[in-house]
């Protein structure tokens, strides 16, 4: 068909990673102007005014805060022009995190050095005996869990009298935040999935002759199929702009302090990524509330040749390592479902398929 096929990449297409929505902690501006006067002669970065005493409590929305910001980002020009450029460029510097206080209240905080969090969403992969079966040239046994295998290594060691590079509340709070990122998330983007096949029957149609033409009638979808399901990428990439699960990404925190197009970022800054905003940025994405697949086809293929969206799955350093599981379980979920099932309404009391609109909430964002 002659579709551009991106998988698995940082959903960064070249060139195009146009950022506009970087929102620098507004709600700390004003407690970091009191704590660091005097450290630059640049301007912190501009805000709207906080309350007396109760500072920008009340100025931050409760929901859709995301929506709030972006307007801001209009109003005091503070798109820090580029996530790519803080935190992917000079990403050492807002690797950091800041405090997850329920996470550490329940000890989940994870020391664990990236690179073994990485080698999990690997082990996840094939040791998932469901998505192990769907693939035959993926082992489904013998692989042993993420715990288990780090508990050997650290045991390995102790019996040995060498030194670990982690110790066992890292294990137990790396094992934790993998099963908190990875479950919600993979399950929450397959419902969106369902709802967007639901309420668009003509996209549902089109990626299940797809499916259809490139897998037959008489077997299910295979791992070997996947770069052939151009169209079904696309809508799997459609439904990640649409909504991404993290409006405002994962906070990063600053290690030291800096300074950007003149503004200055103190040591410590938490730093939210709209990726809402970016994801909706109309100067980008044309008619953004439209699920359109076809947007990201070149114009010559009938497409707007828009980007794929960038920031769903984080930025720099911190960028989510089960990224390539996420997408790669979520793609073969998805062909899957459009090889077996037709997505309709639910039925209604007269017996008929009843549309309804679904009510989004987006509380909890800070
Ligand atoms: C659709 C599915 C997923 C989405 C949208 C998603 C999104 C994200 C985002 C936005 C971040 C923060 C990145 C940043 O701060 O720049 C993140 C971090 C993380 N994700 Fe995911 N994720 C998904 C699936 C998964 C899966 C399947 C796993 C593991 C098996 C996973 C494990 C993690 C971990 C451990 C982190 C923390 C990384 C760090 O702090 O260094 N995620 N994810």
């Amino acid at each position: 068909m002659g579709y551009e096929l991106q998988l698995f990449g940082s959903s960064s297409p070249s060139g195009t990673v146009t950022i506009l929505g970087l929102t620098v902690a507004l709600l700390l501006t004003a407690y970091r102007m009191l704590r660091a006067p005097g450290r630059s002669k640049l301007p912190l970065p501009p805000g709207p005014p906080s309350e007396p005493i109760l500072g920008h409590y009340r100025v931050v929305p409760e929901d859709a805060a995301f929506k709030q910001y972006a307007e801001w980002a209009k109003e005091y020009s503070t798109a820090l022009s580029a996530a790519t450029e803080l935190l992917e460029k000079r990403g050492s510097n807002y690797a950091d995190r800041p405090r997850f206080v329920m996470f550490e209240e329940y000890t989940l905080v994870p020391c664990l050095p990236r690179k073994h969090m990485a080698d999990v969403a690997q082990d996840g992969l094939v040791s998932n005996p469901h998505l192990a079966s769907l693939g035959s040239q993926v082992p489904a046994t013998d692989v042993q869990s993420f715990v288990h295998t780090r508990m050997s290594i650290w045991h390995e060691n102790v019996q040995k009298g060498l030194p670990n590079d982690f110790d066992l509340e890292d294990i137990k709070g790396a094992a934790a935040t993998i099963a908190i990122a990875g479950n919600d998330t993979t399950a929450a983007t397959l419902m969106l999935l369902v709802l967007y096949l639901m309420q668009n029957p003509e996209v549902q149609r089109k990626a299940q002759q797809e499916v259809d033409r490139v897998v037959g009638k008489d077997r299910l979808p295979a791992w070997d199929d996947i770069p052939n399901l151009p169209y079904t990428n696309l809508v799997l990439q459609e439904t990640y702009r649409m909504n991404p699960l993290s409006p405002l990404g994962i906070p990063h925190a600053s290690v030291a302090d800096d300074a950007y197009n003149g503004m200055f970022i103190p040591k410590g800054t938490i730093v939210y990524q709209n990726v809402w905003a970016m994801c909706n940025d109309t100067s980008v994405y044309a008619d953004p509330s439209r699920f359109w697949p076809e947007r990201y086809l070149p114009v010559g293929q009938g497409g707007n040749g828009e980007p794929f969206p960038a920031g769903n799955f984080g930025f720099g350093r911190r960028i989510c390592i089960g990224r390539n599981l996420a997408e790669n379980s979520l793609l073969i979920v998805l062909a899957t479902m459009l090889a077996t099932v037709d997505i309709d309404w639910p039925v209604g009391e007269d017996g008929r398929p009843a549309p309804f609109e679904p009510e989004w909430s987006f509380r909890g964002q800070a």
